[in-house]
C-alpha cells in the first residue's frame, strides 16, 4: 500500500538525539520502506548522525526508493535532479541510494546517475556507516547483498515524529510468492520471518511509550511462521512454534488499549484461524486488506497469484461469516499482458460483488526480469489501460461512498491521532475500519480513545461529534 500522501517524506526522529553530523533521509514507496528508514535512522544515529528536514545543512543525504511501477522511479530520478543541484554547492555532500531501486538496479545506479556515492539495497543497512567511510576515502560505494535471514530483529528503529500514536513494526522481509507482475522478489528478496519475542517486545516499548496501535508489516504477513521450515516441519523441537494468528494473539495481549493491524494478506494463504483471532480480540481492528489485482481466474494464472477467481470470492464469504462488519480494501491492476474487455468486465462485477470500501487502483507498469516480462506481451494499450483504469475508480469511488453513508448515525470508537489536515480546530483518527474520521477538538487529547457518532460523510472521510471520552483499560 503506497501513501501518495507520505512519497517524498523527510524522517526526522523524535527529540532528534545530538549527533555532530547531519543526515537528510528521504522515503518514497510502500509501508515497508518508511519503516525501514526508521532502522536505517537507528543506525545512522548510532554512528554520531542526527537527522534533518534541511537539506541546505545536511552532510549525507539517502533516498529510500521504490521499484514497484515505473513511475515511482521516474519520481525519484527527478528528485535527484534537485541534489545535482546542491552537490555542485557542496562537493562534500554525500548521496546515497537506498533500497528497492538500489537492489534492481546495482552498480549501474553509479554510471547512470553521476551523482550518486553510495548504493545499498535493502538488506545492507548495517553496512551504511562502513559504506559512509568508504566514500570518505574518496570512493563510491556498493552493497547490494540480499540475506536469508537479515530482519533487523535486534535493531530498535527510531520513530518518525508523527505524534507517537500509530508505528509499524515488521515482522517479515522478502517475498517468495513470484507473482509475474511485480519485482519484489527481485528487490527484497527471500522470504524470512522476525523472532515473535522481538516484535511483542518492541510492541510493548510502543505501548510504554504511548503509542497505541501498531500495523505488523510484511508482504505475505499469513505466511508469518517461526520455527517451522514452509513446509511446516518444526526446525527445534524444544522451542515453541509460532504461526501468524497465535503472533497477532501474542500482540494482541500487550494491552486491551494497543490496537493491532496487520498488512498485507495473500488470499492464497488466509486462513480462518487468522480471522477467528481478529473476532476474538476487539483490539485487532477490522480491517483486511486483500489484494485481488484482477477478478477473472485466466487473468489470475497470468499473475501467478495461485487462486481463482471463486477460492478469492470464497475467502471474501469467510470474512464476512467471522466477522460481518469487517472493512475490506484491495488492490486491482488495469491492462495487464492480454487482458480482453471479458476479463476486464469480471474484475468490474468482482467489485460489485465484494464492495470494498477502499482499494488501491494502478495501471499494469512492465517490470524488466518479473516473470511476466520474459513470458508474455505487454499488449493492451495505454490508452485502453487509462480507460480501465478509469472504470476501476469509479465504481470504486461509488462504492467507497456507499460504504461510508452506511456508518452515518452509528457511534464509533476512534483512536484520537492528532490535528487534522484540513483545520487546526479539528482532530483526526481511525475506527476500526480504518476509515479517517474528523471530529471538533473539544477538550479531547491525543493517544485517546473516544466514541464518535457520524453524522456526516465524503468518500474519503467522516465526520461526527464526540459523544464519550473512554476510560483506559490499563
Ligand atoms: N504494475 C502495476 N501495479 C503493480 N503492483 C505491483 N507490481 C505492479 C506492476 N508491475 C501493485 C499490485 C500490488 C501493489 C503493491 O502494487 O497491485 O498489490
Ligand atoms: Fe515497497 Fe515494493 Fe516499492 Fe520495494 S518495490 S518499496 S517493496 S512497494
Amino acid at each position: 500500500m503506497i501513501d501518495e500522501g507520505r512519497q517524498g517524506e523527510a524522517l526526522i526522529v523524535e527529540g532528534n538525539p545530538t549527533g555532530s553530523k547531519k543526515l537528510y533521509l528521504e522515503s518514497y514507496g510502500c509501508q515497508m520502506n518508511f519503516s525501514d528508514s526508521e532502522v536505517v535512522a537507528a543506525i545512522m544515529n548510532e554512528n554520531g548522525y542526527s537527522t534533518t528536514r534541511n537539506v541546505e545543512e545536511a552532510d549525507i543525504v539517502l533516498i529510500n526508493t521504490c521499484s514497484i511501477r515505473d513511475n515511482a522511479e521516474a519520481r525519484v530520478r527527478h528528485r535527484l535532479g534537485d541534489f545535482k543541484k546542491k552537490k555542485a554547492e557542496n562537493p562534500h555532500l554525500v548521496v546515497g541510494i537506498l533500497g528497492c531501486m538500489a537492489e534492481r538496479l546495482k552498480k549501474s545506479l553509479l554510471e547512470e546517475e553521476k551523482l550518486v556515492d553510495i548504493v545499498a539495497g535493502p538488506d545492507a543497512y548495517r553496512d551504511l556507516p562502513n559504506l559512509v567511510e568508504e566514500v570518505g576515502t574518496g570512493q563510491k560505494a556498493v552493497n547490494v547483498l540480499l540475506s536469508r535471514d537479515e530482519t533487523y530483529a535486534d535493531i530498535s528503529p527510531v520513530r518518525l515524529d508523527q505524534g507517537g500514536i500509530t508505528a509499524f513494526v515488521t515482522i517479515m522481509r522478502g517475498c517468495d510468492n513470484m507473482c509475474s507482475f511485480c519485482v519484489v522478489p527481485f528487490t527484497r528478496g527471500r522470504e524470512r520471518s522476525r523472532d515473535p519475542h522481538t516484535i511483542v517486545n518492541e510492541c510493548r516499548d510502543l505501548f510504554k511509550k504511548g503509542y497505541r496501535e501498531v500495523t505488523l508489516l510484511g508482504q505475505n504477513v499469513d505466511s508469518y511462521r517461526w520455527n517451522m521450515t514452509s513446509k511446516g516441519e518444526i526446525k527445534d523441537e524444544t522451542q515453541p512454534t509460532t504461526n501468524f494468528a497465535q503472533l497477532m494473539e501474542m500482540v494482541a495481549l500487550v494491552s486491551p488499549d494497543l490496537r493491532v493491524r496487520f498488512s498485507t494478506s495473500h488470499p492464497k494463504d488466509m486462513t480462518d484461524d487468522v480471522l477467528e483471532i481478529m473476532a476474538k480480540y476487539e483490539n485487532i481492528c477490522e480491517y483486511i486488506h486483500l489484494p485481488v489485482q484482477s477478478g477473472n481466474t485466466e487473468v489470475l494464472y497470468r499473475m501467478n497469484r495461485g487462486y481463482s477467481r471463486e477460492w478469492y470470492l470464497e475467502r471474501i464469504d469467510a470474512i464476512k461469516r467471522i466477522i460481518p462488519d469487517c472493512a475490506i480494501s484491495t488492490d486491482v491492476i488495469s491492462g495487464f499482458c492480454g487482458e480482453t474487455e471479458e476479463e476486464h468486465q469480471d474484475t468490474l462485477s468482482l467489485m460489485d460483488k465484494v464492495k470494498y470500501d477502499f482499494a488501491y487502483m494502478f495501471k499494469y507498469s512492465e517490470r524488466p526480469k518479473t516473470l511476466a516480462e520474459r513470458r508474455f506481451k505487454d499488449d493492451v494499450p495505454d490508452e485502453t489501460k487509462g480507460r480501465r483504469l478509469t472504470e476501476i475508480i469509479n465504481k470504486q469511488t461509488q462504492h467507497s461512498l456507499d460504504s461510508n453513508r452506511a456508518q452515518l448515525g452509528k457511534i464509533q470508537k476512534v483512536l484520537v491521532e492528532g490535528p487534522s489536515r484540513k483545520s487546526e480546530e479539528h482532530f483526526c483518527g481511525r475506527n476500526t475500519r480504518n476509515s479517517m474520521v474528523v471530529f471538533p477538538k473539544g477538550d479531547v487529547q491525543k493517544g485517546e480513545y473516544v466514541l464518535v457518532k457520524i453524522t456526516d460523510c465524503t468518500s474519503a472521510t467522516l465526520l461526527g461529534e464526540v459523544v464519550e471520552r473512554c476510560q483506559p483499560n490499563f
